[in-house]
């Protein structure tokens, strides 16, 4: 069967995937309803169109942070890829420079930083678990610098694992011979063998639930890449990002994998584009699976979207290639919506689109 959109990819990645390894990577916090509804959202906003504007030549591209890139799509930090292909993030930073788009990847990578960041030519950014081991985290820190990531991105979802039920009843591991290959050196490589989720014990064994937001002065302190927040959900938590001076934030609920019931990401893209007005840059992802789905959190106030799951189906289905096919679907699709919306260019995506 020809793969035509991201729905077609997550079927075929099923096919290949254990079912340990599809439910870890398809599944939400425990009724999923979050889940759900960072997609259908998207369903319920429509657009209000213009013709009659020469749309024959359409500019994708867009910056972030300073670095041009080809559309407004990026790749969110998603863990553990080589449950889905044995080159891993490896086979995504490729994919990534194909598309002329930026990587940001996981602590919880199975591949080394300095692999990834080598196999692309452009940036990689650095996705940041805080580890209870202040050292481990400088550590951490120091390598992704070195290896030449280009900016860190630190979660604050995830003080704690929110449950997925799936993994529970499956005893989610990992396979023998994965491990979370940057935390080699520190001995914080491998998920505890235990009767419930392997990956919730790590988080509760190793990292810092007591993260708030004088650590973003520390973290400030110790780096000097520019530093984003992820997983902003309300309008307070974004005016105390631009009050402690990070660079950007990503609006994220974690692909409704957190706090089951919390509102989708682009129900609360307006309040958080609202209060921030343009101070610092604004990212977003969850349910991110069509063009118009980019083209409505653009037109919201999003500089770019980061796609999560999209990208896990991709490597699944045919590694490198898989991701490529899954970003140039995303790529025609927004074309092709800016094409039908009357506009040209990014910058003419404003919030006139919706209705
Ligand atoms: C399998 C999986 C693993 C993830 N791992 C991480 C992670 O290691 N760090 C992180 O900040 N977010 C992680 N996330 C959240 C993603 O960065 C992102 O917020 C989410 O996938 C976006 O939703 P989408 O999958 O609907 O595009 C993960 C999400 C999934 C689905």
């Amino acid at each position: 069967m020809t793969l035509i959109n991201i729905n077609d990819f997550e079927s075929a990645a099923r096919e290949k995937l254990t079912q340990m390894a599809y439910d870890y990577y398809s599944s939400g916090a425990h009724d999923e309803i979050t889940l759900r509804d960072n997609c259908d959202a998207y369903k319920r906003i429509f657009l209000k169109y213009r013709v009659l504007v020469d749309v024959s030549k359409r500019d994708l591209s867009t910056e972030v942070l300073g670095h041009k890139i080809s559309m407004p799509v990026m790749i969110a930090p998603t863990a553990f890829h080589k449950m889905a292909h044995t080159d891993g993030e490896v086979a995504v930073a490729k994919a990534a420079s194909a598309a002329d788009t930026i990587m940001i990847l996981s602590t919880l990578s199975n591949s080394d930083v300095e692999d990834v960041v080598k196999a692309t030519s452009n940036p990689v950014w650095f996705q940041l678990y805080v580890y209870k081991d202040r050292e481990v985290t400088k550590d951490l820190i120091r390598r992704a610098e070195n290896a030449g990531c280009k900016a860190i991105v630190l979660t604050v979802d995830a003080p704690v694992l929110g449950t997925r039920e799936r993994d529970v009843r499956n005893k989610f591991n990992l396979p023998k011979g994965i491990t979370v290959k940057n935390l080699t050196p520190a001995r914080k490589e491998n998920l505890p063998e235990i009767e419930d989720s392997g990956l919730s014990a790590y988080v509760q064994k190793f990292l810092d639930p007591s993260l708030s937001w004088k650590d973003i002065e520390w973290l400030k302190s110790i780096t000097a890449l520019p530093v984003l927040v992820k997983g902003i959900a309300c309008k307070e938590d974004a005016l105390l990002s631009v009050q402690h001076g990070v660079n950007g934030i990503v609006v994220s609920n974690h692909g409704g994998r957190q706090l089951d019931t919390c509102r989708a990401t682009i129900d609360v893209l307006p309040e958080i584009a609202d209060a921030v007005q343009g101070k610092i840059e604004i990212l977003i992802d969850g349910g991110i699976r069509r063009g118009t789905d980019v083209l409505k959190a653009v037109a919201l106030g999003a500089k770019a979207v980061l796609v999560g799951r999209p990208v896990i189906w991709g490597l699944a289905v045919d590694g490198e290639n898989g991701v490529s096919s899954v970003l140039e679907i995303l790529r025609r699709e927004l074309d092709l919506a800016m094409a039908l919306s009357g506009c040209n260019s990014v910058e003419k995506i404003t919030k006139e689109l919706i209705v």
